[in-house]
């Protein structure tokens, strides 16, 4: 019986692969999950084992997630945003970190980049970021610097990764901890090390529109044993670190409680934002295609810079440093001040031709009404920042972007530019 569903569903999947592409009516997504039946089944496969919770799979996807990026632990967790929740909890509760630091960060970015670290007593340090790349300047960091400084969290933008040789020589240099935010980067690396494996900790985001998507989902990667053992009794409750699902359970005992079941007891004070198997079980399947999905948008992007480079009088393409796999989250242009029109100028003629754009993420973070009045430092003038705030869009990299969608999107592109020749 399941392997007639499974069939079935692979017909379903197969079938629908095939919807045809009409220029200009279809629309060219940002984002979109690249699923064959295989994570659909190995999904249903969990329901219909009925074990929808955190279990098997997800124990598996870390392991595998984990040798993926070249780190000796991974804790899965419900999306980018509680990794990075949960990350920064765990350092503080480590000692690595103390409770009111400042946590150096890229003023360009996301959003629960930055409400983690306030959320959790922190002080964000807002710095610029490179020309080109657009990630966290090394320099800059450098030069925010000072006795409060307690950790330097870079994000590795849009599929770019950040200088980590450089940013680790610095945290080396100052005593520094490291926290890479790696949420649109899966596969990135810098000559040949994966993002994620350079800091004491680093977290990832599995939402729809990066590389690879379990839906919502997330997780934290580290080699140190201390913070793997913290993350997952904060993950789930504050449980014991020792309690392990499915293992036979002792009763715990010690000066104020005596023989309680071990499952409800609490050593530190936690959240709920455990993976599903569900969800793990969509992870275990995209990242078999991981590198082929990555592959696709390298293709895309380099097929974007070779018919766009004529514009470049007018739009910057994006720069990939040297020793670099940049792997694509969205193709990022900004359009030069020189430029005889707006970014929503092209962005509005690209939207009506229903190619879809999205910005620069929050851009300039210290000026979203989120952060007004929070306690937070702002250490350089944040030029690039605002440029890449006013002038950059994105355009989308996946899959489903076909050979015959990126044609018709180079050719808006032409017809766009046509009106200034
Ligand atoms: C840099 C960065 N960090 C964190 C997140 C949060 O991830 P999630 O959407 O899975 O909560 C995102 C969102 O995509 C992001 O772009």
């Amino acid at each position: 019986m399941k392997e007639k569903i499974f069939e079935l569903v692979k017909e379903y999947m197969d079938a629908r692969k095939q919807e045809p592409f009409t220029p200009g009516k279809s629309i060219v997504k940002v984002g979109a999950p690249c699923f064959g039946h295989e994570e659909i089944n190995n999904a249903l496969d969990s329901l219909l084992s009925l074990w929808i919770s955190q279990g098997k799979k997800v124990i598996q996807f870390e392991k595998e997630y984990a040798a993926y990026v070249g780190t000796k632990h991974g804790i899965a967790v419900n999306s980018g945003s509680s990794a990075n929740l949960l990350a920064l909890a765990i350092l503080i509760k480590a000692g690595r970190v103390k409770k009111g630091a400042e946590v150096i960060v890229p003023a360009a970015t996301f959003t629960t980049v930055i409400s983690p670290i306030i959320q959790n007593g922190l002080v964000p340090v807002f710095v610029d970021i490179e020309d080109g790349s657009y990630n966290i300047s090394p320099t800059a960091i450098e030069a925010a610097i000072t006795e409060n400084t307690g950790l330097i969290m870079p994000v590795h933008s849009l599929g770019c990764p950040a200088d980590m040789e450089a940013i680790m020589a610095i945290a080396e240099k100052h005593n520094l901890p490291v926290f890479e935010d790696c949420c649109e980067a899966h596969s990135a690396a810098v000559n040949g090390k994966r993002v994620g494996s350079f800091g004491t900790l680093s977290a990832f985001s599995f939402f729809v529109a990066h590389n690879m998507t379990t839906g919502e989902g997330g997780m934290i990667m580290t080699n140190d044993d201390e913070l793997e053992d913290l993350a997952r009794s904060m993950r789930e409750f504050g449980r014991l670190k020792k309690y392990e699902e499915g293992k036979p359970r002792f009763y715990f005992t010690d000066e104020q409680l005596k023989d309680y079941d071990e499952r409800y007891v609490f050593e530190i004070m936690g959240y709920n934002v455990r993976m599903s198997d569900i969800h793990a079980s969509l992870g275990i399947e995209q990242l078999k295609k991981l590198d082929a999905l990555t592959d696709h948008r390298i293709q895309v992007a380099t097929f974007y810079e070779q018919h766009l480079k004529k514009y470049e009088k007018h739009l910057q393409l994006p720069a990939t440093p040297a020793g670099a796999l940049h792997s694509f989250y969205g193709y990022t242009l900004l359009v030069k001040d020189t430029a005889p029109f707006t970014r929503t100028d092209i962005v509005r003629f690209l939207e009506e031709h229903n190619i879809e754009t999205r910005a620069f993420l929050g851009g300039n973070l210290t000026l979203q009404p989120a952060y007004r009045g929070e306690h937070i430092r702002v250490a350089d003038d944040l030029a690039m920042t605002n440029n890449v705030m006013n002038n950059t869009f994105f355009i989308g990299t996946h899959s489903y972007v076909t050979e015959e969608q990126r044609q018709y999107v180079v050719d808006v592109f032409d017809k766009f530019f046509a009106q200034y020749d």
